[in-house]
């Protein structure tokens, strides 16, 4: 039986070699453009960082396969078999890079038989380095992660990200959801603008809760790993089994605070990323 290790030293080596492409490329002149919408933002600094983590795993493991963000946007098919995989989003935080406001990742997940087996998440601007393999525990810059045991909802951080669409019929929905998480009370809402370091402070227990719709695979893979490994919990918003292709999760320290996110929240269809 493989343990992956080895995977894991790659993958982190890759990380802090992709980290130092995005801090050096933050200072520079950006090139931004679209994709799905006006607000769903690349720059030329995605695809190179893409390709550098892709192109130094495929030297190095010939046989796995890749889901990368700007490849998939590109039409590459976004698909997880049995296959050894790995799930790449090479700037998470696109915007924030854009702006140069500091919450910006890199996260490398990988995946075996579709069982989610190890995440790295370097966050670009201040160095921490979140990583994690399945059964091993999580660790942030070496030190083990523990997730906050908070049941109570009352005292509880909730972390989430507004995602691409901003018809007005979401707009609704997205504010309706977060109108609920303010009003049950809870200390508090926040947005970074990168669901991988959101993910990352539920596995740190600096938040209790996180909830998405309109995320994708490459968002939740390392994520998912590592606030498991720190004790927590990763789900669908419906409270079943997570799905890493659906485009929406919660995550929670405690199974009692996620199940009060699941049940507040009405949900916004943003597809699948295996359909898409
Ligand atoms: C996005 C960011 C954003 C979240 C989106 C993600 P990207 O990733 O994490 O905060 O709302 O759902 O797709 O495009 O910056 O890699």
């Amino acid at each position: 039986m493989e343990d992956w290790s080895d995977c894991l030293d790659v993958a982190v080596q890759i990380a802090l070699r992709a980290g130092q492409v995005v801090q050096s490329a933050v200072k520079q002149e950006k090139q931004v453009s679209s994709k799905s919408t006006p607000t769903d933002l690349v720059t030329e600094a995605d695809h190179q960082v893409e390709e550098l983590i892709i192109s130094t795993l495929r030297e190095k493991y010939p046989s796995h396969r890749f889901i990368g963000e700007e490849s998939s946007a590109a039409g590459v098919k976004c698909e997880l078999t049995d296959h050894p995989t790995w799930i790449i989003d090479p700037i998470d935080g696109t915007c924030n890079f854009v702006h140069s406001f500091p919450m910006v990742a890199v996260s490398i997940g990988f995946a075996v038989r579709k069982e989610l087996e190890l995440g790295v998440i370097y966050h670009c601007f201040d160095g921490t380095l979140y990583t994690a393999r399945r059964g091993h525990g999580a660790f942030c810059n070496g030190v083990r992660l523990q997730v906050s045991k908070e049941k109570d909802v009352s005292k509880a951080l909730i972390l989430t990200e507004i995602g691409a669409k901003r018809d007005p019929a979401t707009l609704d929905i997205f504010l309706g959801n977060m109108k609920k998480m303010l009003s049950a009370p809870t200390h508090g809402v926040r947005i970074i603008g990168s669901s991988t370091l959101a993910l990352s402070h539920i596995a740190s227990g600096a938040a209790e809760a996180y909830y998405q719709y309109g995320l994708h695979c490459w968002d939740i893979a390392a994520a998912a790993v590592i606030i498991r490994e720190a004790g927590g919990h990763v789900m669908d918003t419906t409270g079943g089994p997570l799905d890493l292709m659906s485009r929406r999760v919660v995550a929670a320290g405690t199974r009692q605070i996620a199940d009060y996110v699941v049940k507040q929240l009405q949900p916004i269809n943003y597809g699948r990323d295996d359909t898409d």
